[in-house]
């Protein structure tokens, strides 16, 4: 089967259905997801959404925050652009009807956290934020024109003669594949989360968007920076989601399993410190054999303030009458990603990418707790009012690619990967642990998966494909980076470097890669 769009959007999350309904205006529009429309990490997300809104507060305010947040690491215009379009993107969402939580009095109830340094934080129904703004894009997405196909996965970026992205091949839940060809593409599929033992992420969240652009021919940058989110619910061994930052900025405290406060004298903001202290302190605890729980016994009326957490803490049998949870820090957020400007173009004509699979650099080293959301509305709102005026281009002929491989070992399951991932690229990393890292995932022969047919292959074998990919993507990263800033802890360089790497970023591209694994002769390479 074999379809034609003007413009095709891969993912669910807000920066996807914010780039379609802007693009949607003078465009023919296909929106393709995995999952389905409620299915991504806006969804769950319970942070708010941040903008300077109050007269205390400004712009510059916010791109201070956000600078600082980032370590400095941050590309400017992209900051500005975020901060100073922050505004009429809630404008823009009251106007269309969205409900934020408000004051007695009728005003806009703006909220604190972490690393801001003026209340400017929006929510809807609590923690419940995320689920809320996304079922208002839905509903506006269910009145436009836009075509949705759900739970078809991507699994290629079809390349033209001309080297220009020109459209994508799918595999359905039954296994059948299609191709989509498009004028232009636009990958909003997310970071890599789900690939973390321990992640606040939806389980679809697993960097497959940056495994085909990197397979394509797009240049990926700054994979090395994560974020580890503190303040996972952590029962019996695993995750049972986020307990948002809100919890800790409405007063509650992390302490040891004998309740000794743990932040006292870590951080002048002790449990309001930047993600990557809190996470690495609590992580320190955790090493050590010792539980960390967050003490929430001062915070009146917990589950009509914070629902969507106690419903959680409910399922994994966490007792909120004992007045603490028990918490872990997990992978929460992707910095790094696909290269592009401002405008969400990569290094591949006619191929873009928004949201968290991109790397726009306005995160810089760590992103500022509530820009995510606002990064999908300001960037997918640029990105599809870009796309909308775009003349039309004739798709050219699809390039024959040669592909050359020997054989596709046999992977991994998930949850090996997931625990390699955590224990040598997670909070804290070391050469020794990377380098160990590094063999491992090149001993299923990356050079083969990067050109591995995905013809007659299963999403399961595609996706564990990916996933190694995207792993060793961040292994060579992080071992690159021999300093630490912001989401990127290295224990044997752990200062920041600013004259070797305040300028410098990791970007890596799949011919470069390719080239470099070839000469090293890792495994017999059969050209086809
Ligand atoms: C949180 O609620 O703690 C997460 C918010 C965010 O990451 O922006």
């Amino acid at each position: 089967m074999m379809v034609k769009a003007e413009v095709i959007v891969i993912g669910s999350g807000i920066a996807a259905l914010k780039t379609a309904m802007e693009a949607s205006e003078h465009k023919h529009v296909i929106l393709i997801t995995k999952s389905t429309l409620r299915h991504s990490n806006s969804y769950l997300a319970q942070g708010g959404i941040a903008a300077a809104l109050s007269n205390q507060d400004g712009v510059s305010l916010h791109k201070k925050d956000t600078l600082a947040a980032g370590q400095r690491y941050n590309k400017v215009k992209a900051v500005e652009k975020l901060v100073c379009e922050a505004p009429a993107a809630i404008a823009e969402l009251l106007r269309s009807g969205m409900q934020f939580d408000r004051n007695h009095d009728g005003t806009l109830m703006l909220g604190m956290e972490g690393a801001h340094s003026e209340r400017r934080i929006l929510h809807s129904h609590g923690d419940g934020t995320g689920k809320y703004i996304m079922e208002h894009l839905i509903g506006c997405l269910r009145r436009s024109l836009i075509t949705v196909i759900e739970n078809e996965a991507a699994v290629e970026l079809i390349i033209g003669k001309d080297g220009s992205c020109i459209g994508v091949k799918t595999i359905n839940k039954s296994g059948k594949m299609a191709v989509y060809h498009a004028e232009r593409t636009v990958l909003a599929t997310g970071g890599c989360g789900s690939l973390y033992r321990l992640t606040s992420n939806s389980q679809t969240v697993s960097g497959d968007g940056i495994a085909m652009a990197f397979k394509a021919g797009a240049k990926v940058r700054d994979m090395e920076f994560i974020q580890f989110h503190p303040t996972l619910l952590f029962m019996n061994n695993k995750t049972g989601g986020l307990v948002s930052e809100a919890v800790r900025g409405d007063g509650a405290i992390l302490v040891t399993e004998k309740g000794r406060p743990i932040m006292e004298g870590v951080h002048d903001l002790k449990d309001l410190a930047p993600r990557h202290i809190v996470a690495q302190t609590i992580f320190s605890y955790v090493q050590r054999g010792e539980k960390v729980f967050l003490d929430i016994s001062m915070i009146k009326d917990f589950k009509k303030r914070f629902p969507t957490v106690s419903s959680l803490c409910e399922t994994s049998g966490v007792n909120l009458q004992a007045g603490r949870i028990p918490v872990a820090p997990g992978n929460h957020f992707l910095m790094g990603g696909i290269e592009v400007d401002e405008w969400g173009q990569t290094s591949v004509p006619s191929l873009y990418a928004v949201g968290e699979v991109a790397c726009t650099g306005v995160h810089g080293a760590n992103r500022l707790a509530s820009n995510s959301l606002l990064e999908g509305l300001v960037f997918g709102k640029a990105l599809g009012d870009l796309l909308a005026h775009l003349p039309a281009r004739e798709i050219p002929e699809e390039k024959q690619q040669s592909k050359s491989f020997c054989h596709i070992a046999t992977l991994p399951e998930l949850p090996e990967l997931q625990e390699k991932l955590m224990n040598e690229a997670g909070i804290v990393r070391t050469e020794a642990g990377l380098m160990s890292l590094k063999n491992y995932l090149e001993a299923f022969h990356i050079e083969s998966l990067l050109d591995m047919d995905v013809t007659g292959q299963s999403i399961t074998e595609i996706t564990k494909a990916n996933a190694i990919i995207v792993a060793w993507l961040i292994a060579e990263s992080a071992l690159t980076r021999t300093e630490s800033r912001g989401g990127h802890f290295r224990s044997d360089y752990p200062s920041e470097d600013d004259s070797l790497w305040l300028g410098n970023s990791v970007i890596l591209a799949s011919t470069d890669v390719k080239n470099r694994l070839k000469g090293r002769r890792l495994y017999e390479y059969i050209e086809a």
